[in-house]
């Protein structure tokens, strides 16, 4: 019996997720990083109500020192013995600024703070917690490319700049969100590469997309209307929704059928999608890690 770890699971795709891995007959714990409150509280019960033992730990990604905090009781829980070594790290948390200005605790922008910085920091506090076979899942975004629906979205696709540059909130109005969260899941792809030459064999890396899922809280700051939409066009069928792809990244994470994933394969729904070439650039990954560091204060 195993322990998974996931962040963001308080609502949408990490909650259904996060029950699917208290459904799985090989998790016995689920460690649930979340802002801490009642939507935390409610579902550490419902991983209860479902046979697994549920650890709700308090953290809000927007600030590093939190981050650290969260990995310490992490890593005490795991050295006294009251869980197993993690089977499989879920980063699942995302948000979306709509204002580039904005800055964590920490001063970085917010958007590229919490998909991506947060946790680096807490990957980087918790490699020595996982299990010799384990699986990182980190999620991406096929909007770090113009593709179709982008275009037809007008969803800008990233452009890329050097990370201390990408962690800096904008000077002035005008800065796109959607920008800085398509850079930010860009970054997750090539952070997700370099991590996988540089940690422990038997370690996997893998980047989830779960497809565009409209209706979930990650448009929150959009104007009501576009949030209506959103819900409206959540409900045609074929369309994700947290409740499809919720069992399938809890699938990816911890079932056997996915267990040769690596290096960041990049599984869109339930499909291994190869990355536009864009995605794969040694020479940024290794910038990102370098400059990570340094934003980290390692
Ligand atoms: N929705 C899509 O179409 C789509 C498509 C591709 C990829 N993704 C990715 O899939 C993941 C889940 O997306 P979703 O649609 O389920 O998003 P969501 O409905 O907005 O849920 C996001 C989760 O992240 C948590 N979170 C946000 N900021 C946080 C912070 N500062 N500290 C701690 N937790 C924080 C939220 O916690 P609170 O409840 O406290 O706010 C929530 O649990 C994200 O990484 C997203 O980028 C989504």
């Amino acid at each position: 019996m195993t322990t998974a770890l996931i962040t963001g699971p308080t609502r949408s795709l990490g909650r259904v997720a996060a029950l699917a891995l208290a459904e799985h007959p090989q998790v016995r714990d689920v460690v649930l990083l979340g802002r801490a409150g009642t939507a935390l509280d409610e579902v550490a019960e419902q991983v209860r109500r479902r046979g697994a033992q549920a650890h709700a730990i308090g953290c809000d990604l927007a600030d590093l020192s939190d981050v650290r905090a969260a990995a310490s009781t992490v890593r005490d829980l795991v050295e006294a013995g009251d869980v197993r070594p993690l089977v499989a790290l879920i980063a699942n948390a995302g948000f979306v600024s709509p204002d580039t200005r904005r800055a964590s605790v920490d001063g970085h922008e917010l958007t590229f703070a919490v998909n991506y910085l947060a946790h680096a920091q807490l990957i980087g506090d918790l490699t020595a917690t996982l299990a010799t076979s384990s699986r990182i899942v980190l999620l991406g975004s096929n909007t770090y490319y113009a593709n179709f629906w982008r275009r037809l979205l007008k969803v800008p696709p990233a452009q890329w700049r050097d990370p201390i540059e990408l962690a800096e909130p904008a000077a002035a109005e005008g800065h796109l969100g959607m920008t800085a969260y398509s850079d930010a899941k860009l970054a997750i792809l090539y952070y997700a590469h370099e991590l996988q030459r540089r940690v422990a064999a038997g370690v996997n890396v893998i980047v989830y997309e779960p497809g565009w899922m409209p209706g979930s809280a990650l448009s929150r700051s959009a104007p009501p209307a576009v949030q209506a939409i959103g819900r409206a066009l959540g409900r045609i069928p074929g369309v994700a929704t947290p409740e499809k792809s919720g069992p399938l990244l809890a699938s990816v994470a911890v079932d056997e059928r996915w267990s040769d994933l690596r290096d960041g394969a990049f599984v869109v729904r339930d499909r291994v999608t190869e990355v536009q070439p864009m995605a794969q650039d040694r020479a940024r990954e290794r910038r990102l890690w370098e400059a990570t560091a340094e934003l980290l204060g390692r």
